[in-house]
């Protein structure tokens, strides 16, 4: 951890003596300034859309596939694995530069229909799982640097969500806690030893009962040697008046047992008036959300990827999540015009100085 520190202060001083002169032309100038990731989350069925390629790649040094390394994508069938869609995201992160971050292996939800339907034995589904983990991350090694191993496996109260793969019949460590998330952990260092390993959550980002459990998870995997390298905090924010001190609070507390934290899905939806459309007040509170996570990232040196859940408002699952009644989320309107959340995380970036 103490190169990675070191590291990055040198090469942001580089980076900011040639930004001080020139100033961003980016997101991906500034942080490159700051020294972390910024990434956003992709959709390789636009990649012929060149707006949206030339955004993509001028704007982000780090990419990630939305929804084309899922269960579903990778698997659709019991029979073989379909990567067409995952390479995809590879190929545009190698002709660009950029590095890969994969999602997820591990999810209760969005698994096929062969899988949840399956009336697998715990037995069964151990080895599917297993079979699953290592066949994808053989298939990426090297390609993706850093996974999303198991993904939103607390409930609320910080207990662990009835699901697939913990209870329902799970794979035959029902009732054990950690144990299921331990296994899968386990079977991705095996299967790629070098990739980066997080446990990424949702609404576990300040401090709540959620996020005390997986520090208290992430504590007894460091003391027992369990691999993991990260957790991944979504950030999916529908209010305006977010503590940031909280969220800064909890990445302190987690980088200080030696991991890194990623902000992995970074949105903060509006509401939209009956045209869609969104108050001037509102895009400038929600820049200054915009500016309180990435300040609170920057804070700590183990925080070392700020990655949005998309990048243009013309393409955001909040749309159909909220059937119209929310969106405006990202740092680009529907025209991929930089929005004051844009210049806010620019900002925020370029002035940092570790
Ligand atoms: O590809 C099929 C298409 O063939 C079909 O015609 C269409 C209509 O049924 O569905 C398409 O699949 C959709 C898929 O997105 C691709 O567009 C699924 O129905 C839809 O459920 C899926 O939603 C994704 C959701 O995860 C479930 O995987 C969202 O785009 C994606 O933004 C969302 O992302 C999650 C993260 O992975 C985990 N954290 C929360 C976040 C938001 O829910």
């Amino acid at each position: 951890m103490e190169f990675l520190i070191c590291s990055r202060i040198v090469g942001r001083w580089l980076a900011v003596a040639v930004l001080a002169i020139s100033g961003p032309r980016s997101l991906r100038d500034a942080a490159d300034s700051a020294g972390v990731l910024v990434g956003a989350a992709a959709r390789p069925y636009l990649f012929s859309e060149a707006a949206y390629s030339a955004a993509l790649a001028h704007e982000f040094n780090m990419v990630q596939p939305e929804n084309a390394m899922k269960w579903p994508d990778l698997r659709p069938t019991a029979s073989g694995f379909d990567f067409r869609d995952g390479d995809a995201v590879v190929r545009f992160a190698q002709a660009h530069g950029m590095k890969v971050r994969g999602h997820c292996l591990v999810w209760h939800q969005y698994n096929p229909e062969w899988l949840t339907q399956g009336h697998f034995t715990p037995p069964q589904l151990s080895h599917l799982l297993q079979e699953h983990v290592s066949t994808v991350m053989k298939h990426y090694a090297g390609l993706v640097f850093a996974w999303d191993v198991v993904n939103e496996a607390l409930d609320e109260n910080g207990r662990f969500k009835d699901s697939l793969w913990y209870n329902q019949p799970g794979i035959g460590m029902a009732g054990k806690d950690f144990a299921y998330v331990e296994r899968a952990f386990r079977w991705a260092h095996e299967a790629d030893p070098h990739a980066l390993l997080f446990y990424n959550e949702a609404e576990g980002e300040g401090l709540n009962r959620k996020s005390d459990a997986v520090y208290a998870m992430v504590k007894d995997f460091k003391h027992r040697g369990v691999p993991i390298d990260g957790v991944g905090l979504q950030l999916h924010i529908s209010r305006l008046d977010l503590d940031t001190a909280a969220i800064a609070g909890n990445i302190a507390r987690l980088t200080a047992l030696g991991v890194q934290v990623h902000i992995t899905e970074l949105d903060v939806s509006l509401p939209l008036d009956p045209s869609g459309g969104v108050s001037s007040e509102d895009l400038h509170r929600q820049a200054e959300v915009y500016r309180g996570v990435v300040r609170a990232c920057l804070q700590s040196p183990g925080c070392t990827a700020i990655q949005t859940w998309g990048f243009t408002d013309k393409y955001s699952w909040i749309g159909s999540h909220s059937h119209g009644t929310r969106g405006a989320a990202l740092p680009f309107d529907r025209a991929y015009k930089p929005k004051p959340a844009y210049d806010a995380m620019i900002e925020e970036l370029a002035g940092h100085h570790k």
